[in-house]
C-alpha cells in the first residue's frame, strides 16, 4: 500500500497566500464588478528596470545563435553573476564574502525551504512569531514537529515578537536551540534589527555551536543609516550564519525568479560522532543533485542590476514603494491606528485591536482591499494585519480613500 508522508497531514490544508487567494476569488466571483486592490502578498507591480530588460534581450539573442548559445549552466550560478554579487553586495561594503561562497538560485523562498535538508531530524529549531510561514512549514514537512496545537507546532521554539520588544527577539528566548531563522527587515512586521541586536545573535550562535539562517530578502529597502543589510556586517558571522538574498523585491523579479544564498567556507555543523562537517560542500552537493540553475537569460538580467544604471533604476523603484508605504502609514495613523514597519521595509504592520481574519474580511468586503491577516503568520500575529506597499500610486491613493471610508 502506498503511504503518504504523514508530516504533510500535520500542516494546515493550504499555504497562507493560497487561502487568501481563495477568499479573494470567491469575493470577486460574488461581486464581478468590484475593482479589487491587492495589498496582500508582497508581489511587485512596477516593470523591470530598463537595464535589466536590455540585458535579457541581449541574452535572448545569445541563445538565438550557435556562437553564444548556452545550455545547462553551472548549478551554483554563472561566474559573471557570482563575481558581481561578491564584489558589489559584499566586498564594496567591506564584507569578506567570495564568489565561490555564493549560490545563485531561483529565489530565496526555495532556498529558505530547502536548507533544512542539511540538518539532522533532531535539531532544535527556533522561529520568530509572527513568522514567514515557509520556515515553519518546511520543518513540519521534514518531520521535526508534532501536529499543531492551538496554532503552534510542538517541537519548534517560538520567539515572541511584539511591539514591546520592537519585533526583535533576544537569544535568551532561543536557549537550547541549534538553528534560528531571523529575517530583517522583517516579514511580516516590517521591523528592522540594529547591528547590536544582530551581534548578540551572532555571539550567541558562535558560543553555542548554533546556526543563524538569515533571510535578507528585503535588505534593499533599508534607508536608515547604520541598520545592517547583511548578517555578515557582524563580527564572527562567517562561522555561524547562512544568508538568503532575493532579487524579487530588490529588482522586481517575483515573476522572473532569481536570488542567492551565501554559505561561507569553514561554516560547519557536527556529525553524530562530533566531527565538524562543512556545510558549503553539502549545499553544493544538494544543489547539483536537485537543481539545474537559474536560466542564463535570468542571470544576465540579474547581472544588469549591478550596473550603475541598473542600481539607480532599482533604487528608484524601491523608493517609489517606500513612498507608497509612507502615504498609507500616515493615513492609517491619522485614523488612530498604531502602524509599525514601513520606512526600511515594504510592509506595514497595523494593530487592528481585534480579530485579524475578521478585519481582513471586513476590508475585503467593504473596501475591496486585500491585506494579510496577522494570524496567518502565527499566534503572535493575531490582532494585526500586514499591508504591502507593492502597488501603483494610483491604486495606493484609491486604497487610502477606501480605507478612510471603511474605517
Ligand atoms: C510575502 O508576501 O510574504 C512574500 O511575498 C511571499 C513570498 O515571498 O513567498
Amino acid at each position: 500500500m502506498l503511504h503518504v508522508n504523514e508530516n504533510y497531514r500535520k500542516i494546515q490544508a493550504s499555504y497562507l497566500f493560497t487561502e487568501i487567494a481563495h477568499r479573494v476569488a470567491s469575493h470577486q466571483s460574488a461581486n464581478p464588478a468590484a475593482k479589487i486592490i491587492r495589498l496582500g502578498i508582497g508581489d511587485v507591480t512596477e516593470p523591470l528596470a530598463p537595464a535589466v530588460v536590455e540585458a535579457m534581450h541581449r541574452a535572448v539573442d545569445d541563445e538565438a545563435g550557435r556562437a553564444n548559445f548556452h545550455g545547462y549552466g553551472p548549478e551554483q550560478g554563472y561566474a559573471f553573476l557570482r563575481e558581481k554579487v561578491a564584489e558589489i553586495d559584499f566586498r564594496a561594503r567591506g564584507i569578506d564574502i567570495a564568489a565561490d561562497e555564493i549560490f545563485i538560485s531561483d529565489g530565496a523562498k526555495c532556498d529558505c525551504g530547502n536548507i533544512q535538508e542539511l540538518f539532522g531530524d533532531d535539531v532544535k529549531i527556533a522561529v520568530g512569531d509572527p513568522v514567514y510561514p515557509v520556515y515553519v512549514d518546511t520543518n513540519v514537512m521534514a518531520g521535526r514537529t508534532l501536529a499543531s496545537v492551538d496554532g503552534r507546532y510542538p517541537g519548534l521554539t517560538y520567539l515572541e515578537c511584539s511591539a514591546a520588544n520592537g519585533f526583535v527577539p533576544t537569544p535568551e528566548q532561543a536557549a537550547g536551540c541549534d538553528v534560528v531563522y531571523l529575517c530583517y527587515p522583517n516579514n511580516p512586521t516590517g521591523a528592522v534589527a540594529t547591528k547590536a541586536q544582530l551581534q548578540q545573535w551572532v555571539d550567541w550562535a558562535n558560543a553555542n555551536k548554533a546556526l543563524i539562517l538569515f533571510d535578507a530578502a528585503y535588505e534593499a529597502f533599508v534607508r536608515t543609516p547604520g541598520i545592517p543589510r547583511s548578517i555578515y556586517e557582524c563580527d564572527g558571522a562567517r562561522t555561524c550564519a547562512i544568508e538568503f538574498r532575493s532579487y524579487s523585491k530588490t529588482a522586481g523579479f517575483t515573476g522572473i525568479r532569481c536570488g542567492y544564498t551565501v554559505v561561507p567556507k569553514n561554516l560547519v555543523a557536527y556529525a553524530a560522532d562530533g566531527t565538524a562537517v562543512e556545510l558549503r560542500p553539502m549545499w553544493t552537493r544538494r544543489q547539483t543533485t536537485k537543481f539545474n540553475g537559474a536560466s542564463y537569460i535570468t542571470q544576465r538580467g540579474a547581472e544588469a542590476i549591478y550596473s550603475p544604471e541598473g542600481q539607480a533604476q532599482c533604487r528608484a523603484t524601491i523608493d517609489f514603494y517606500l513612498e507608497n508605504g509612507r502615504l498609507m502609514k500616515t493615513a492609517l495613523e491619522a485614523r488612530g491606528y498604531s502602524v509599525y514597519g514601513g520606512g526600511d521595509s515594504p510592509y506595514l504592520w497595523v494593530d487592528v485591536k481585534g480579530d485579524s481574519w475578521d478585519f481582513f474580511d471586513r476590508l475585503l468586503k467593504e473596501a475591496n482591499v486585500v491585506t494579510t491577516p496577522g494570524a496567518g503568520f502565527g499566534r503572535a500575529g493575531e490582532g494585526y494585519i500586514r499591508i504591502s506597499s507593492f502597488n501603483s500610486r494610483e491604486n495606493v491613493l484609491e486604497a487610502i480613500e477606501r480605507l478612510r471610508k471603511a474605517l
